[in-house]
């Protein structure tokens, strides 16, 4: 497959960050989102001038989502990560501009109330003191104390949105990283501000994108709106109901998105047991894993090679694999005959053995019932996604500091459900 020509049609090399970040995509950073034009594209060969169901079983920031929506599709799916079910479901719900404008001018006049009391969790206090300065910690409070005060649930979600993605810029985390790492020289941002300019870029982007969905979508967004906090392997609909499943799976060992949410999530309160919380997760190196059967031959190579460098990881990798089968086999039965399911994934590197994510996704694709009806191999031009892997450890670094090439290109695998 690594032989396969990049078809150019699909690097889309010459976009710029207002067409990425049209209507709502540029909410909030998430980590290997997907630029909506691919959606797009997927969209305008599969699906046109249809009504249809659109499903992805691992939201992130909703890419998929919102593009379904926009077009008046029915949209549904999962993700384990609340942050990402937040930011989704916000995304993906267009707001009244008008109302909307209200609203956040009346929360900008309470800003600056100084007798607002700072809400701040004691569950995860400590947490929330090694990442924030005493002051913004006081007035990332407030900033929330007056965000839980508002009644409307679609404004206080949000608001929500923008707090959670000013919280990088407000903390001690080291601002080029997406991995957490304190950097005791960083002088965050003031709370206040950059809640209040994220708040007035997001409702640009309500306002663009409220226009371009259908008025009947607008006005019964819960008939097409069908989303969950949630594992992959339990998409919430019934069997064959889905014509078209857009989708990215995480990597095996790469970004922990348990981590990566953490200032997110520490301030919203939103994870009970953060240990149990990031088993959870497809790809994490967190969990204890079960010898697994593997159906794909690819797959069972690559885990017994690895086993020879490190067992550990060589569990982890199988653990993914077999994760991923469970997933395969849910999108077969989520999906109508005549359906295609797209799983967009970049091969690597690991420990010097070759991750044939894409040859492997092929392969138990089939197992699961699906015919392969097309692969794409596209580059990816994306600065969101790093593109080197440490040849040691197999983590994204910095593209100075490793010694290889990880994801330049990466495919799209297209299962058909005849
Ligand atoms: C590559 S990202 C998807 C990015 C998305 N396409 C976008 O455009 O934002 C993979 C996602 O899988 C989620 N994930 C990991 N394990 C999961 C599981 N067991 N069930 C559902 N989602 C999971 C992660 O939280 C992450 O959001």
């Amino acid at each position: 497959m690594s032989e396969k020509d990049i078809d150019e049609d699909w690097s889309f090399e010459n976009l710029k960050p207002l067409e990425t970040g049209k209507w709502t995509h540029n909410y909030h950073r998430y980590p290997a989102k997907f630029i909506p034009q691919l959606v797009e594209k997927l969209l305008d060969e599969y699906m046109v001038g249809k009504d249809g169901h659109i499903d992805d079983p691992f939201m992130g920031s909703g890419t998929t989502i919102v593009t379904a929506i926009s077009r008046g599709l029915k949209a549904s799916g999962t993700d384990i990560n609340p942050i990402a079910y937040l930011i989704t479901k916000v995304k993906s719900t267009p707001i009244e501009p008008e109302y909307l404008n209200d609203k956040i001018n009346q929360l900008i006049s309470k800003l600056n109330d100084s007798n607002i009391i700072p809400f701040i969790t004691q569950n995860n206090i400590e947490r929330i003191n090694y990442w924030f300065t005493d002051h913004n910690k006081n007035e990332l409070g407030k900033i929330l104390r007056i965000i839980y005060e508002e009644e409307d649930p679609d404004i206080r979600d949000f608001y929500l949105v923008a707090f959670s993605h000013i919280l990088k810029n407000c903390s001690l985390w080291l601002q080029k990283s997406t991995k957490p790492t304190r950097d005791l020289k960083k002088k965050p941002v003031e709370p206040k501000e950059a809640f209040r300019k994220h708040l007035l870029k997001m409702k640009k982007g309500n306002d663009e994108f409220y226009k371009i969905v259908p008025a009947n979508v607008r006005e019964n967004i819960q008939d097409y709106l069908n989303i969950k906090i949630g594992d992959a392997r339990k998409q919430p609909v019934p069997d064959e109901s889905v014509d078209l499943i857009i989708t990215s799976s995480p990597y095996v060992t790469s970004y922990e998105y348990a981590d990566l949410y953490q200032l997110s999530t520490i301030w919203l309160d939103l994870v009970e047991d953060q240990k149990e919380y990031k088993k959870e997760f497809i790809g994490t190196s967190h969990k204890k894993y079960e010898n697994a059967d593997l159906k794909s031959q690819t797959a069972k190579k690559i885990v017994n090679e690895l086993i020879k460098k490190d067992e550990k990881t060589a569990k982890a990798v199988e653990a993914f694999f077999s994760d991923m089968e469970e997933v395969f086999n849910e999108s077969f039965r989520i999906l109508k005959h005549g359906g295609r399911c797209c799983y967009v994934i970049g091969n690597t590197k690991l420990l010097g053995v070759d991750i044939l994510n894409a040859e492997v996704f092929a392969e138990s694709l089939q197992h699961s019932g699906f015919k392969i009806d097309r692969i794409i191999k596209r580059k990816i031009p994306s600065k969101v996604l790093p593109q080197k892997r440490d040849e040691k450890t197999g983590r994204f670094t910095s593209a100075q500091k490793s010694n290889f090439e990880s994801y330049p290109t990466e495919y799209i695998i297209i299962g058909l459900k005849e």
